[in-house]
């Protein structure tokens, strides 16, 4: 056996959707593919001081909710994580991997039971493609973990059947329209993506061409082309973005149809634009809209600050019962999409401002008495964090996609003296190992 390769037993389940093992040095390995009670062959990928990440190469002994996965591309391309694993195990492990972060940040709470996704294959409400020249054909695909690398695909198991329609479809439509594919290495033509999006309450389907470059020649052919073919699609955006780190964002036009997408919940309307963020999983939101809104606790007097408020999918519903809410969002259009979604929804309660969160509490004098929080992966800044903890408000509902984050800040909140009441997981991201998580305070 190469000294790249062993032979570990995988302790538990950790952030990231890893198995730790541990070597004989007592070095730590996070393992990639490999699940709790599992002996298995690893080879180590990157070696680092303290631990090293490592694949599994082979499973000697496998867990017993191991199945055969519903995907040909799963393990090549990265999307998904547990697809091999029995879907009521993948909340078990992903209960563990909170409570796990909670510990390492010394938190000593009860993590309630993962909330399911009554859907756990097609519920994507966003897929992101990119575009790629493979064997000098034009393919979608997506990329690897921790690489440039796309994996072509013919249709995804997450996406849902129109999506798929137009997966399948659009490479032959791309070459005959010979659609210039943008090259990640050269930093050379235009295409990079195409993003679908997918309201499932109301079957819109948008499609958005993410180019390079300003211009996309073949832009409207290609769209009312693309329209025929598929009448049910009613949305088709080219959105212009020159920056490669992030595959949504820029100016955009419309093409074809409306350039939004509008979801629908019990008591309020969405109005989507193409660039916006919007929770990716129909079927959870839907009860973690209800989660956010029923600890909040509101009784009509309540002034309620919804932090990283996105098109205002929170303010919406906490509208119905607060005295006043006031969202904070940095993104211009989520922003504009906000006012628009308040107007829509006729919540004449809310307030919205286009502001960095970090920059709103530095100048912010007003008193709030709950706080709605949705941070990216990154979590709160420390400072923010502090500064928020000032307005004391009576109660804070946290609501995270990163477990590691969301113990940190929470370990900050608890030495400012607030209570944890309940931190209950949702599966927004079934088959992945990614998880949300809403933790619910009090002072
Ligand atoms: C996880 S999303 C949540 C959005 C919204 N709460 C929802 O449920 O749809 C995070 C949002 O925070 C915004 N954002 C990121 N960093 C920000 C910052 N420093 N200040 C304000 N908003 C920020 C993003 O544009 C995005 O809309």
């Amino acid at each position: 056996m190469g000294e790249d390769r062993k032979i570990v037993e995988i302790e538990k389940i950790v952030s990231g959707g890893y198995g730790l093992a541990r070597m004989e040095s007592g070095k730590v390995l996070l393992v990639e593919g490999a699940y709790p009670g599992e002996k298995v062959l690893v080879k180590v990928t990157r070696d680092k001081k303290d631990f090293a990440f490592a694949k599994a190469v082979e499973i000697i002994k496998a867990h017993p909710k191991r199945k055969a996965p519903p995907c040909r591309y799963f393990g090549v391309c990265g999307g998904c994580h547990f697809m091999d694993m029995d879907y009521e195990e993948q909340l078990r492990l992903k209960k563990e991997m909170v409570m796990d972060s909670l510990k390492r940040a010394s938190i000593d709470v009860e993590v309630e039971d993962v909330e399911r996704s009554d859907q756990d294959l097609q519920y994507r409400s966003k897929v992101e493609l990119t575009a790629v020249m493979h064997k000098g054909k034009v393919e979608l695909g997506f990329k690897k973990r921790y690489s440039h690398d796309v994996v072509p695909v013919k249709g995804c198991k997450l996406a849902s059947d129109k999506a798929n329609r137009i997966i399948g479809f659009l490479p032959k439509l791309l070459e005959a329209f010979d659609v210039w594919v943008y090259d990640f290495r050269r930093k050379k033509g235009m295409l990079k993506h195409v993003v679908i999006r997918h309201a499932f309450s109301t079957d819109q389907v948008m499609v958005i061409f993410v180019t390079k470059t300003e211009s996309l020649p073949q832009g409207k052919a290609l769209a009312k082309k693309l329209a025929s073919k598929f009448g049910w699609v009613t949305s088709i955006v080219h959105v212009m973005n020159s920056k490669d780190s992030v595959v949504l964002r820029g100016p955009y036009r419309t093409l074809y149809g409306e350039g939004v997408i509008t979801e629908e919940y019990d008591w309020e309307t969405y109005q989507i634009p193409p660039t916006a963020f919007f929770q990716s999983n129909y079927y959870v939101s839907k009860k973690l809209l209800d989660f956010v809104y029923s600890s909040l606790q509101l009784t009509g007097k309540e002034r309620v600050l919804d932090l990283y408020s996105g098109i205002g999918f929170f303010s919406m519903r906490i509208a119905l019962s607060a005295k006043k809410v006031v969202g904070v969002e940095s993104s211009r259009i989520s922003y504009k999409a906000s006012l628009a979604n308040a107007n829509i929804n006729q919540r004449k309660n809310t307030k919205f401002v286009n502001m960095e969160v970090e920059d709103f509490l530095k100048e912010n004098e007003e008193k709030f008495d709950a706080v709605v929080l949705d941070p990216p992966r990154g979590g709160m800044d420390r400072q923010a964090l502090m500064k928020l903890v000032s307005l004391h408000p009576r109660r804070i509902v946290y609501v995270s996609c990163n477990p590691p984050t969301l113990a940190r800040d929470l370990k900050a909140l608890k030495g400012a003296g607030y209570t944890i009441e309940r931190v209950k997981p949702f599966d927004m991201f079934p088959q992945t190992f990614h998880v949300e998580t809403v933790a619910v305070l009090s002072l």
